[in-house]
């Protein structure tokens, strides 16, 4: 059924689409990369900080559970949707700033200063990161729940879901640019 596929991609996917909404909101203090440089530019800039990254990673977690807690009120209204071990928890989430600062990382090699979009890497970037590290510390569970419609499902939803929720933080005065 189409509406169960989305509903289980979508929730598959929750602990990895909060941490970088999360660190929009913690960011700032020290950056990851000391502002060290590699060439004549920053290794990935002040937009990767310490406190941004650790409280997006908690806040995925906790996302995770409380997707556990509600998922029996979930099943029993008809939708399977799978619940998340630590381990699935903490993969999505670290995955997803992991992807980003991966993206930081390709940014300032290919030229673009902090903050210049970058179309796609900007959208997928955390999704298939975050897909990769749970394939690899948890591949039993990334292959029960994530079935070729739910990864499409992912891969088409979460380009729009980002453009959507970075337009509004924008919109809202929570980021300096809707990408
Ligand atoms: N942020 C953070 N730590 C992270 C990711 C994001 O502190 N690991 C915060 C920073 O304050 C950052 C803001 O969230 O400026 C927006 O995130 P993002 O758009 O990913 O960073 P940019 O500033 O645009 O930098 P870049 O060009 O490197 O993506
Ligand atoms: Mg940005």
């Amino acid at each position: 059924m189409v509406v169960e596929t989305v509903v289980v991609a979508l929730w598959a996917m929750g602990p990895a689409y909060i941490p970088n909404n999360a660190a929009v909101l913690a960011g700032g203090g020290a950056p990851i990369d000391g502002g060290r440089t590699m060439g004549d530019r920053r290794l990935l800039g002040d937009g990767k900080t310490w406190r941004g990254t650790g409280v997006g990673i908690v806040a995925g977690v906790a996302v995770a559970y409380l997707l556990n807690l509600v998922a029996p009120t979930v099943e029993a209204v008809g939708y399977g949707v799978p619940t998340f071990t630590p381990v699935v928890a903490f993969a999505l989430a670290a995955g997803a700033m992991l992807g980003d600062i991966l993206a930081s990382f390709v940014k300032r090699r290919t030229g673009r200063e902090r903050g210049t979009a970058f179309p796609l890497l900007d959208q997928l970037d955390f999704v298939v990161v975050s897909l990769g590290l749970v394939a690899l510390l948890a591949p039993g569970w990334f292959t029960s729940v994530f079935t070729l419609p739910r990864l499409l499902v992912v891969l088409v939803a979460t380009p729009l879901l980002h453009l959507l929720t970075n337009a509004g933080a924008y919109a809202l005065g929570l980021k300096a640019e809707p990408w």
